[in-house]
């Protein structure tokens, strides 16, 4: 007996919740043809209802091109949460063989996956401190890195910005503007280069090098300021009229904090759907904590989690704290930190356009906000390089400076499961020349060894 089989197969809808494929299967012996033709029902998974006002709760169309809200304040997706709930499960985000963060693609805003552009994402791992756990007077097991520095373009920037070049491909968004302490600029160009569309970046003058260098060969053109991170937002935003470019700015468009909104709903699934009890972040512009705690929310309207949410913690250098400083004073909204200087240049961000997002996650998490000095953040670095083999990059550095002062400080306990995010790779920044040297054509001294 011979058994051939063939399909064809038509979509009837797109974008609704759920697609009526037509299946014709054709089954071929040499006895008889039979073809049966069977309904099956596919999910293509779209969820946005609209967008809405951080700071108004005002109702923005779904599927148009947005930047902020008519009061300035940051745009935040919003899903049909209940009929999320009545058609995904867990177990199918579980089973995807989406790259990295595209296994969320259901509860994010691309509705056609040839909009998603990937340049190969992975789940990022979490490791455990073994070492430099005692180092920072904790225990080991129970404080976990989580190393985002192995995404595309070496950063968890990746995250924000496929998911806002995504956005953009759908809309036929052709130029892209950013202003960047590095990290953000590198994953644009990388994206936006790897979608067809044109990008322009700028960057503060002392932004580490190989940033600078990563950006323009990935294909953007790229200028340093004689300023910093808000100096180069205002060229972009003042730029808009004459160029035509589309701002990417941190908060300034609705969806990069959709993609690190990734970070909590990965962290979550990695952790069995269960959540730490304590997040250290590093904050800059503060995306990352508010799409964590988004993302936390919506797991919970899901009933994906269960219990109390994780404490977020964000960590800023005591070289520019305005996050921390306004958290201490009990204010609302962060006043601009004046003469920013910090060796973390991630967190070099003078003023946030989501200040009061991020200072509201922090409250509703019980969490708080935490200042390191810089030279104890390169001191941790080099321990924990040299002890665990982990090179963190300085602003990852911080949170484990961070962990160990809110361990003294009894703000946490060493029982407690602890997250620190190294967000990029350690690689792209300036690490201690080496001076030892071996002349091959002496009698090497093997007493030195
Ligand atoms: C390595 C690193 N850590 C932390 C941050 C701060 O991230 P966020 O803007 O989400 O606060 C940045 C931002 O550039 C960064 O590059």
């Amino acid at each position: 007996m011979r058994s051939d089989r063939s399909c064809n197969t038509r979509a009837t809808s797109k974008i609704s919740g759920l697609v009526d494929l037509k299946v014709k299967v054709h089954l071929t012996s040499n006895l008889k043809t039979k073809i049966f033709e069977r309904k099956i029902v596919a999910k293509n998974h779209y969820y946005v209802t609209h967008l809405e006002c951080s700071l108004t709760g005002e109702h923005y169309p779904a599927g148009q091109i947005h930047g902020l809200s008519k009061v300035q304040r940051p745009l935040l997706v919003r899903y049909d949460l209940e009929k999320m709930k009545s058609e995904l499960s867990r177990s199918e985000i579980e089973n995807s063989n989406s790259p990295g963060f595209w296994r969320y693609a259901p509860m994010l805003p691309v509705a056609e996956p040839k909009n998603r552009i990937s340049l190969g994402e992975i789940v990022t791992p979490l490791i455990p401190l073994k070492q430099s756990a005692l180092i920072l007077g904790g225990q080991k097991g129970k404080i976990l890195i989580k190393d985002e520095g192995r995404l595309p373009t070496g950063s968890f920037k990746a995250r924000g910005l496929s998911l806002a070049v995504s956005m953009a491909k759908s809309f036929g968004i052709n130029h892209l503007a950013i202003p960047t302490n590095g990290n953000a600029g590198a994953a644009m160009a990388a994206y936006a280069s790897q979608a067809g569309i044109k990008s322009t970046v700028f960057c503060p003058e002392d932004t580490p090098d190989i940033n600078v260098r990563e950006i323009r060969l990935q294909g953007a053109k790229t200028y340093k300021v004689n300023g910093l991170i808000n100096d180069c937002g205002k060229i972009v935003g003042e730029g808009k009229e004459a160029t035509g470019w589309f701002d990417v700015s941190t908060l300034k468009e609705p969806y990069r904090i959709e993609g690190k909104k990734t970070m909590g709903l990965e962290l979550a699934e990695q952790l069995g759907w269960n959540l730490p009890d304590v997040i250290f972040y590093p904050t800059g512009g503060g995306t990352g904590l508010i799409g964590m705690w988004k993302a936390f929310q919506e797991l919970k309207s899901l009933g994906w989690i269960k219990g109390k949410l994780p404490k977020m913690i964000a960590v800023q250098s005591s070289g520019c704290a305005p996050i921390v400083k306004a958290w201490q004073e009990g204010l609302e909204h962060a006043p601009i930190w004046e003469n920013a200087q910090t060796i973390a240049a991630g967190i070099r961000v003078p003023v946030a356009v989501g200040d009061f997002l991020i200072i509201r996650a922090i409250k509703e998490s019980d969490g708080f906000g935490i200042i390191v000095d810089d030279n104890e953040i390169m001191n941790m670095r080099d321990k924990i390089a040299k002890k665990d083999g982990l090179l963190l990059c300085p602003e990852g550095a911080a949170t484990a400076v961070a962990y160990k002062q809110a361990l003294q400080r009894g703000m946490i306990s060493d029982s407690q499961r602890a997250i620190l995010y190294n967000c990029a790779s350690g690689l792209k920044y300036p690490m201690p020349a080496l001076f030892s040297t071996i002349n091959k054509n002496e009698q090497v001294d093997y007493s030195i060894f």
